[in-house]
């Protein structure tokens, strides 16, 4: 079902290609200014964006090993995530039930976990096995006081979890199928090979650069080249959107002789995976995934964004990941020139201009900005995001619903 989907996408871009055409958004949309300056809706973004919805919050092959966990703030959120026993992921309020202390930091590798304060211990899957000195300290019911947990949900080599302990909202019709597109990818098998983490502008605004191919060829001139294609067909599933560029043919990478392909001449059985995912696929409301050949290897950056304490400031970690492990020097040295290569163009261009772009928007003199007809992506992202802003927790439920019911139809 899903190659069948990526080859009819594949097909729609090949023809768009062919006619030297693009699918247009039905108008020119203004957002209001104040939408990437107001303090009031920044905070209310946090809450109702953020602390709501379902989050991708790791790269499975971050925690591969049972034992393995890793600590994350999200918007105020201490997560904590497990890799259990089975296999399975745990996500979990990474707050001591004694007195609230944080039981892990960073990432490691631990089935018990003991709270650095008064050194009760809990097992990773969050269940409270020790209260240190229990008699000194009187009767409490052990199982009354385990981990908090989140609503977690592992898919095509990815993890979300929900951060709030009553959603009742399902992660799988949140994503509306676009998971089983994205597991054409095979993250499950693929290997974490670096991070980072970059200090970025207002969310909204490092966010629409990722939805934007009208850019590319200006703003990266000097990096991606004045000649990159700066077009974009946009298939949504629900608010989640990946973009591509409407062409006939690909580059076919294998390592010094890159060769181009003609998709039009070749049958859909023909058309190999790395085609058929191509382009920029982002998942509402913070993350960007892009496939990058360094060396000839291949690999994907993921960047995941957060929105940062004020309403001008967001972090991204950068997860850039690889099919096959590189092993010899060589090719470890090119996974790390890419991968480098990708933290100048995302810092030194993007977030450089999306600081500056805030900064003057805060004067407070500009009533509107616009978003062109071939710039759907980010028109359809602010919709969804002042969809979901206002939407009650029974309306939130209701309305990925109805996404996934369209989404199987
Ligand atoms: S806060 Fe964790 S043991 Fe006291
Ligand atoms: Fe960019």
């Amino acid at each position: 079902m899903s190659r069948e989907q990526l080859v009819e996408m594949t097909r729609s871009l090949v023809a768009h290609g062919a006619a030297d055409t693009m699918e247009y958004a039905d108008e020119v949309v203004r957002i209001p200014a104040s939408a990437y300056t107001d303090d009031a809706l920044f905070d209310l973004e946090k809450r109702q964006i953020f602390r709501r919805l379902p989050l991708m919050v790791a790269p499975s092959c971050e925690l591969p090993e049972p034992g393995d966990y890793k600590a994350m703030d999200i918007c105020g959120v201490p997560l904590l995530l497990t890799r259990l026993k089975d296999g399975s992921v745990g996500a979990f309020l990474n707050m001591c039930k004694h007195r609230g202390n944080p039981l892990a930091e960073g990432t490691g590798n631990a089935t018990r976990l003991m709270c650095g304060y008064h050194g009760w211990t809990y097992k990773n899957d969050g269940t409270l096995i020790g209260v240190a000195d229990p008699k000194d300290f009187g009767a409490i019911d052990k199982a009354a006081h385990c981990l908090t947990r989140f609503p977690v949900y592992e898919s095509a080599g990815l993890i979300w979890a929900t951060l709030d302990p009553k959603s009742e909202l399902d992660i799988a019709d949140y994503l509306c199928g676009y998971d089983g597109l994205l597991d054409a990818f095979g993250f499950e098998n693929w290997h974490l090979f670096s991070q980072r983490t970059l200090a970025g502008p207002n969310w909204k605004t490092a966010y629409d650069g990722y939805l934007d191919f009208y850019h590319l060829p200006i703003l990266h001139k000097d990096t991606f080249g004045a000649d990159f294609y700066n077009r974009a067909n946009y298939f949504a599933f629900g608010p989640h959107q990946r973009l591509s560029t409407p062409s006939k043919f690909a580059i076919k990478v294998s390592g010094d002789d890159d060769q181009q392909m003609d998709l039009e001449a070749m049958s859909d059985d023909e058309l190999p995976y790395e085609v058929l995912v191509q382009g920029v696929w982002t998942i509402f409301p913070h993350i960007s995934i892009a496939s990058f050949y360094g060396g000839g290897l291949r690999g994907a950056m993921i960047s995941q964004l957060f929105p940062g304490n004020r309403v001008g400031e967001s972090y991204t970690t950068q997860y850039y990941v690889m099919a096959e492990k590189p092993e010899d020097e060589d090719s470890i040295k090119a996974a790390h020139e890419q991968f480098d290569f990708l933290e100048i163009v995302v810092r030194d261009e993007d977030y450089k201009t999306g600081k500056r772009q805030h900064e003057a928007l805060q004067s407070g003199l500009l009533d509107e900005v616009l978003f062109g007809r071939n710039e759907r992506g980010g028109q359809v992202f602010h919709q969804w995001v002042e969809k979901l802003t206002n939407a009650s927790n029974a309306e939130l439920k209701d309305i990925f619903a109805r996404e996934m019911a369209q989404a199987a139809e």
